[in-house]
């Protein structure tokens, strides 16, 4: 318990990432720190600070506007919302961490962030990816426990940001370690009526489903763009499903096959699958035929939001090269290899039905 916190009664929160998802996650924090009051009423937002084609300064547009016309244009964030390009002056005062950022960046954000922070601080990462060492892979919420000697929880699920911006219902996944009242404070912070939040105790089991997942995101966009249909679809699905679900419970024995079943799982799967920025570049890579790269096609069709697919595609290769697993994950092999330009795109099909066959009879 912190002494100073229960003082003043109040949490401070302060969102680290600004782009699609973290201005959509900053809007319904600041939707409950207003109404809730053990948070203070002000979320302090991060802003990676970019310069607009008007000339201003996106943090000054934020303040001045209540929106981020570059992330989340047409959408109110809330008056209590105060955009900051000062990274450290974010972080200093919050008792709650919220990170979102694409994953290429957080550990150069920790690192400026070691030292900085309230040592009884608590994070919560809502990022999708892993980092890869030579000593193996370490997760998002690890990597901030390491480098900033606090709690992280995870927070995952079938969260297409511009749909839960215009608060269309949705549901999410808290996976946490042990401290289960911690869990259930981010709980208070981000539930609402049309965002409805569960927790449970697995972390490594929740984020990895939203770090797999958008590899799967790719091979479906393969499909759609291959134009193969709805069955072919799910039957990428499946196969990058129980690829997804074995990798996980290699890495982690302690994963649970329920969280699976949780937002953070088939619902996020199914949502990436059909509406997600990965599947919309494997599309449009798959139209191209392979001929034009992923890193072209990002900035064609995302304009500054970034994909995360292909990293973690080569980061997992990386990992099931180092242990030795490649044989036990054709799939994500494949998609790393199309996704690098040396498979072309179609052989996912050949490689999901030589999965196919050579695993049937385990049903
Ligand atoms: N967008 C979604 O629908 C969604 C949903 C769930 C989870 N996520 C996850 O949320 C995380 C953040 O994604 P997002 O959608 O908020 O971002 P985004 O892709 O929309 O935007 C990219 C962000 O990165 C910032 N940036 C650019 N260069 C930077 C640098 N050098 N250092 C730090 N920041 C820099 C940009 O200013 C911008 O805020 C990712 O891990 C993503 O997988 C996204």
């Amino acid at each position: 318990m912190a002494p100073l916190m229960e003082q003043e009664g109040v949490y401070k929160v302060a969102v680290i990432g600004s782009g699609n998802w973290g201005s959509v996650a900053t809007k319904i924090i600041a939707s409950n720190t207003i109404k809730q009051s053990v948070f203070h009423d002000d979320v302090r937002m991060w802003v990676f600070e970019e310069t607009l084609p008007t000339g201003e300064k996106l943090s000054e547009t934020i303040n001045k506007n209540h929106e981020n016309c570059k992330y989340l244009p047409g959408i109110y964030l809330g008056s209590n919302v105060v955009a900051d390009p000062d990274l450290e002056n974010t972080v200093k005062d919050a008792d709650m961490l919220v990170f979102v950022t694409p994953h290429l960046y957080i550990k150069g954000i920790c690192k400026r962030l070691a030292g900085k922070i309230k040592p009884e601080a608590k994070a919560i990462s809502l990022i999708k990816g892993m980092e890869v060492k030579k000593e193996g892979s370490c997760m998002i919420s690890k990597l901030i426990t390491e480098v900033l000697g606090i709690n992280c929880c995870v927070l995952m699920g079938a969260n297409i940001a511009n749909e839960i911006a215009e608060e269309k219902l949705s549901e999410a996944t808290i996976g946490y370690r042990e401290d289960q009242e911690v869990a259930n404070r981010w709980l208070q912070l981000f539930a609402t009526p049309y965002f409805l939040v569960s927790i449970v105790e697995d972390i490594e089991g929740v984020e990895l489903c939203g770090t797999l997942k958008n590899v799967v995101a790719l091979a479906a966009g393969l499909v759609d763009g291959l134009e193969m249909g709805h069955n072919t679809k799910a039957a990428i699905m499946r196969i990058g499903f129980k690829e997804m679900r074995a990798f996980s419970q290699l890495l982690f024995p302690s994963v649970k096959d329920s969280t699976f079943f949780e937002s953070c799982g088939v619902a996020d799967l199914i949502a990436t699958c059909f509406g997600g920025r990965n599947r919309k570049v494997a599309e449009a890579f798959a139209r191209n035929r392979g001929k034009r790269s992923f890193n072209e096609l990002e900035e064609g069709v995302l304009q500054g939001q970034k994909l995360q697919g292909v990293l973690t595609a080569q980061e997992l290769f990386e990992v099931l090269i180092d242990r030795g697993w490649e044989d036990q994950f054709p799939f994500f092999i494949t998609v790393h290899k199309i996704c690098t330009m040396q498979f072309p795109p179609r052989s996912i099909l050949q490689c999901s039905s030589s999965v196919h066959n050579s695993t049937q009879l385990e049903f």
